[in-house]
């Protein structure tokens, strides 16, 4: 009994620690003056960035509504950890690009001894993220992805091949659901481009790429752990069970790699993709040696820049290509407009080569008004190197506060973007552009640490949505799911019921 008494208290002490210790911080912004929602509801006025039913995107809703327009920033809490919400996009232009020096990192939690994988440029800082970058940065120049862009077609015609065989199938209406395909595609499109390697995950037969792909994508909730657990303290994402988010995935990565770059000097392999970019990327690096740019660009550091290629490319290219199908589907008569542009445009350049896709204006005002309505990373995040006081105000904000910019908000915000909900691509005309800050659509970051291959995605999802114009029309069918709900644990909005269409041939 007095053990179980004994036991009994120290659990009740050890729990009180970890109240006090968890909540020591919550009168952090009060302290400074700082306008911040309630943080004793322990989790903030943002359920603490868990799931708690609510869509990882839409976190920053009630603090958004609550001081946009009063403040240009206000203070919230990720766990114990202090945040800072940047409302004004003057203050984000600030924090993104103008003072960029003071906040270099997204202080990510990474483990590259244990982990190698992590060692990508979206988790790098300090001077190795800066020499990997403007390494990195002309691999996604227009001349090299035109290099690239026939690995593209040849996949874009499976595409095609097998879109025709499930729209024919028996018993099915010509419905076809998308998004399994549509992430098929892409995985096949960046295995090719990023690790050299033909998988072809669209015959629908099983293969490690498209395993390891799915393993990655149901870690979203432990992905949300770990976010949650560095942010009350960074040495417990070590102490957990995974080293890894996706143990299997990660070893069939890294050895993939080193068997490509093994097999490629070996039998003096020329393929025009990224590998070969990083392989001489790494011949360039080792000549560097002793310089404040070499990197030590070895297989693994290798891996892990095409495996984030992976990451970022996979599902945000299906998601949107299937929201701009869905949203044609709805709308018939933007959907013939699109797709005489696309007929247009391939007839004037002989076919759908890299001038044309380029030149398809629509068809890139459509996916840019995708990325505003479906906005895939809701929030980007920042953390200060140094001390800095932000302009017009007496705040000091040092390392220990993270800045979240909330560009879910942002893009669904009235005074931006007037009845946010409608879907608009005129939204995106020059004229339209010319007469928004630019600092209100964000939905690949700004300044120094924007998406690296914002020009790559762009491009792929031109040629998978023109493709498919070109060939196919979409209909809203009896499986449409006109609501589309999302998926709510998921990073980014994602279709709870796939993109479910009908599919026609395009006359
Ligand atoms: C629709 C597709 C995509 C969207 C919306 C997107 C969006 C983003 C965003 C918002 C960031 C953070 C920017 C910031 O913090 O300012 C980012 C960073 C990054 N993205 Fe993308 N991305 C996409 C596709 C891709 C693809 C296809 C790749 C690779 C082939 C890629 C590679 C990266 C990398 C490596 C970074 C980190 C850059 C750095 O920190 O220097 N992304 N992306």
């Amino acid at each position: 009994m007095a053990l179980i008494s004994v036991l009994l208290g120290g659990v009740a002490g050890l729990l009180g620690l970890f109240i006090v210790y968890f909540s020591w911080n919550f009168n952090y912004w009060h302290k400074r003056g700082v306008p911040s929602a309630n943080p004793f509801s322990l989790f903030g006025d943002r359920g603490g960035g868990l799931p708690f039913g609510k869509s990882f995107w839409s976190l920053l809703d009630p603090v958004y509504k609550k001081y946009k327009g009063k403040h240009a920033f206000v203070g919230t809490f990720q766990a114990r950890r202090p945040v800072l919400v940047a409302l004004d996009p003057d203050l984000i232009k600030t924090i993104l690009t103008k003072e960029y020096s003071h906040f270099q990192g997204r202080g990510q939690a990474f483990d590259e001894e244990n982990d190698p994988l992590s060692a990508h440029l979206f988790n790098l800082e300090g001077p190795r993220w800066k020499a990997l970058r403007s390494k990195l940065s002309p691999v996604f120049t227009s001349g090299k992805l035109k290099v690239m862009f026939p690995l593209m077609t040849d996949v874009g015609q499976k595409l095609d091949a097998r879109l025709r065989v499930l729209a024919a199938e028996k018993g099915t209406d010509g419905e076809v659901e998308l998004k399994d395909l549509l992430v098929r595609y892409s995985t096949d499109i960046i295995a090719s481009v990023a690790f050299g390697v033909t998988c072809d995950s669209l015959s629908g037969e099983a293969n490690e790429f498209h395993t390891a792909s799915r393993e990655v994508f149901s870690a979203n909730l432990l992905f949300i752990i770990r976010l949650f657990l560095s942010s009350i303290h960074p040495a417990l994402v070590k102490l957990l069970p995974f080293t890894s988010l996706f143990n299997k995935a990660s070893t069939f990565f890294l050895s993939l790699m080193k068997e490509t770059v093994e097999f490629r000097e070996k039998n003096k392999v020329d393929r025009n993709d990224l590998v070969k970019l990083m392989m001489q990327l790494r011949e360039a690096d080792s000549r560097e040696a002793g310089t404040a740019n070499h990197i030590g660009f070895n297989e693994n550091l290798m891996a892990a820049q095409a495996f984030v290629f992976f990451a970022a490319g996979l599902e945000n290219n299906a998601n949107g290509v299937g929201f701009a199908l869905h949203e044609l589907s709805v709308n018939p008569e933007l959907q013939q407009r699109a797709a005489a542009e696309v007929r247009a445009c391939s007839a004037r350049h002989g076919g759908l080569t890299y001038e044309a896709v380029q030149e398809m204006e629509l068809v890139e005002r459509i996916l840019r008004e995708v990325l505003r309505k479906y906005c895939p990373v809701g929030t980007l995040t920042r953390e200060p190197t140094t001390a800095f006081q932000l302009p017009n105000s007496e705040l000091v904000i040092d390392k220990s506060v993270w800045v979240w910019i909330p560009v879910w908000q942002l893009a669904h915000d009235p005074d931006f973007f007037p009845d946010p909900e409608r879907f608009d691509p005129d939204r995106f005309t020059d004229q339209a552009r010319e007469q928004r800050h630019p600092y209100a659509y964000l939905p690949f970051g700004e300044g120094p640490r924007f998406c690296v291959a914002e020009r790559f995605a762009i491009l792929e999802m031109k040629l998978c949505l023109a493709g498919l114009l070109d060939k196919f029309a979409f209909s809203v069918g009896r499986k449409t799911d006109l609501k589309l709900e999302f998926v709510p644990t998921a990073f980014s909005p994602t279709p709870k019921k796939g993109f479910w269409l009908k599919v026609d041939e395009r006359p």
